[in-house]
């Protein structure tokens, strides 16, 4: 079985000749069906850049990305969007919920793109509004929703869409501590009991002792050496990382 996700040689720079800024550089990075994996790095260190090659949002300079053994850059613009969308959910900082749709036609979104039928939906999201709590909601709009009953919402959507990988960029960048503790929560639960697999990257440690391994992007590569292992990792665990690594 190939990784679900395996990164080579990546290499991003933004910008040309003298304004040109290399932001990653030769990243290697494999993560395995399952698998709940973060990697951490300063505000500016190029994660969302990473993740946006990823999902294929964004093109490398030079590298492969293959999603399911499959190379990124071998496929047409519409092979890529068809693998992205079957294999790829993103859960963001600012949660990127449709504000004209209610929580249950937000959850739904994938499905109806995909074209399936309204009793089908239903027998999938409602499952999921009860699973995450938001079941009360179900008919509010998002600027009604607390901050964490919007990021339940937006991961409650990628699992509505059956993606296996769920890429979340900085997930509790923008809730209270508690909120943020729940959705982390949430993450975990979706890796144990739902068997999806999950890269997080983020700059909060506290965040990052719920994976089962953290690796640390500095000056733009991925540390070789330096991986923390889990189960149970703690947050002086990566405090102790950042410290050594002078992040
Ligand atoms: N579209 C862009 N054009 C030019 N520079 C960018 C662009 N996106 C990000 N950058 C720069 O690349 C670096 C990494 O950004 P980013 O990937 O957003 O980092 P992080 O997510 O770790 O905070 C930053 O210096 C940022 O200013
Ligand atoms: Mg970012």
């Amino acid at each position: 079985m190939p990784a679900i996700l395996h990164v080579e040689g990546l290499n991003k720079t933004y910008g040309e000749g003298a304004s040109a800024t290399p932001v990653l550089r030769s990243v290697d990075l494999t993560v395995e069906a399952g698998e709940f994996v973060c990697v951490m790095g300063p505000s500016g260190s190029g994660k969302s850049t990473l993740l946006h090659l990823i999902a294929g949002l964004d093109e490398a300079g030079e590298g492969t990305v293959e999603l399911d053994g499959q190379d990124l850059s071998r496929l047409s613009g519409r092979e890529r969007t068809l693998l992205r969308r079957r294999t790829v959910g993103y859960v963001f900082q600012f949660f990127n919920l449709l504000p004209n749709l209610t929580v249950s036609e937000n959850v739904a979104l994938p499905l109806l793109i995909e074209g399936r039928p309204k009793a089908e939906q239903a027998h999938i999201v409602q499952p999921l509004l009860e699973r995450f709590d938001i079941q009360g909601r179900a008919h509010a709009r998002p600027h009604q929703l607390s901050g964490g009953e919007m990021q339940r919402t937006s991961i409650a959507r990628a699992l509505a869409a059956g993606k296996p990988l769920l890429l979340c960029d900085e997930p509790t960048g923008n809730l209270s501590q508690k909120a943020g503790q729940e959705v982390m929560e949430t993450l975990r639960a979706v890796c144990d009991e739902d068997g999806r697999t999950i890269l997080l990257v983020t700059h909060n440690p506290r965040d990052a002792a719920f994976a089962d391994t953290v690796r640390f992007l500095v000056d733009g590569k991925i540390e070789r050496e330096h991986v923390l292992r889990g189960p149970g990792l703690t947050v002086e665990d990566v405090h102790g990382s950042l410290s050594a690594l002078s992040i």
